[in-house]
């Protein structure tokens, strides 16, 4: 990223743009550089076309400093100096000095139990990049984003994402292994409105060396990488299934023997709820009577089911005749596309477009 643009003049410059979050099938759990969020991992995910964030960003010579609104509610104090930090990359790299308003909505609420982080910072990087009049490369807005949050450089490609973990800045970003329209198996996201977990997925990627267990799972990941990719490339959901689920337990046994600094009243991380164990062993009942349905969970208590597109009205019903369909919400979803711009005046000149999202919220 070697570009320094001239300093800008003129009318505020504004940009709006789009991206999914992501759910990682092989998970990022641990940084090497906390500072540059270079992963200890490779991971692969794919888009869920089902949840959208949409940011606009608008530098402005007349603010002494940075306006954050996230869903019609000014931003709190984490967030808030997360977006500058994130912006000050922005404005270094185009040699900027105009504070910027960012207003940013989800067509999800923050209890549907997606990870709004990456595609906040996946919208928010494509929205400020043309808005501060950059054209970068995917790879380069990939590396950009992960600095804001390390799996939002997976919400920059389309579809099926492999993030590298590289060995430095440069050689760690995101690509592509396949589009949106590759492969229609679908996820089901079922969320409880539990209210923030106790420990932020940042705290518990920073205890990880504390678990007797890193090793014994930084040691299985070639191999869980080789299989995800090889289930992938020939569109074998049984296979994709089972170790995707195995994954996603080896990151919890990780979080359950792991002991975050700040917090010596915990014995471990536990994300699970009661509503997650339940969903758990209900999906492998179904499975066992013949329902080709998978789960993996991420630093919370959602459950993410996996299954073609054929079966999902039947799983959907399952799910609906076994949670509380008063508290719990289900997001279905398929693999969605990288970040997109909508809109933009002032900034660089390049593609702008936009695409209705394909999202399914019941
Ligand atoms: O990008 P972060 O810091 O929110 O970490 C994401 C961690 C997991 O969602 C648990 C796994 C992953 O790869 O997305």
């Amino acid at each position: 990223m070697g570009m320094v643009a001239e300093p800008k003049v003129g009318p505020p410059a504004t940009a709006t743009a789009r991206a999914h979050p992501n759910l990682a099938l092989v998970k990022y759990w641990g940084r090497r550089d906390p500072a540059l969020n270079l992963p200890a991992n490779g991971s692969i995910s794919l888009n869920l076309s089902g949840a959208v964030t949409t940011t606009m960003v608008v530098f402005d010579r007349a603010l002494v400093a940075d306006i954050v609104v996230i869903n019609g509610e000014p931003a709190d104090d984490v967030a808030q100096q997360r977006v500058t930090a994130h912006l000050d990359r922005v404005r270094t790299l185009a040699n900027l000095t105009e504070r910027a308003t960012v207003v940013s909505d989800n067509t999800f609420p923050t209890s549907a139990g997606v990870a709004s982080s990456s595609s906040a910072f996946a919208a928010l990087t494509r929205a400020a990049v043309a808005a501060a009049g950059l054209e970068l490369s995917l790879r380069e807005l990939s590396i950009l984003a992960r600095k804001g949050s390390g799996s939002a450089a997976r919400s920059i490609p389309d579809g099926f994402v492999e993030w590298l973990p590289g060995h430095d800045d440069e050689s760690s970003y995101a690509f592509s292994l396949a589009p949106c329209d590759y492969w229609d198996v679908h996820v089901i996201t079922v969320a409880w409105p539990l209210g923030p977990k106790a420990v932020p997925s940042l705290a518990g990627h920073d205890a990880v060396s504390t678990s007797p267990f890193y090793e014994a799972r930084l040691a299985l990941l070639p191999r869980t990488l080789d299989r995800v990719r090889e289930a992938i490339a020939q569109r074998d959901l049984g296979a994709l299934g089972m170790v995707v689920e195995r994954e996603a337990m080896s990151l919890h046994a990780v979080a359950m023997t792991s002991q975050p600094a700040a917090r010596p009243w915990m014995s471990g991380v536990t994300y699970f709820a009661p509503e997650t164990i339940r969903m758990i062993q209900a999906i492998q009942e179904w499975r066992e009577r013949g329902l080709e349905v998978y789960f993996t969970l991420d630093a919370g208590p959602s459950v993410h089911l996996l299954c073609a597109a054929c079966d999902v009205a039947q799983v959907v019903q399952a799910v609906r005749n076994s949670v509380d369909s008063e508290s719990a919400s289900i997001l279905v979803s398929r693999a969605g596309r990288g970040a997109w711009l909508v809109n933009q005046t002032g900034g660089a000149a390049g593609p702008a477009g936009d695409q209705p999202p394909d999202a399914t919220v019941n």
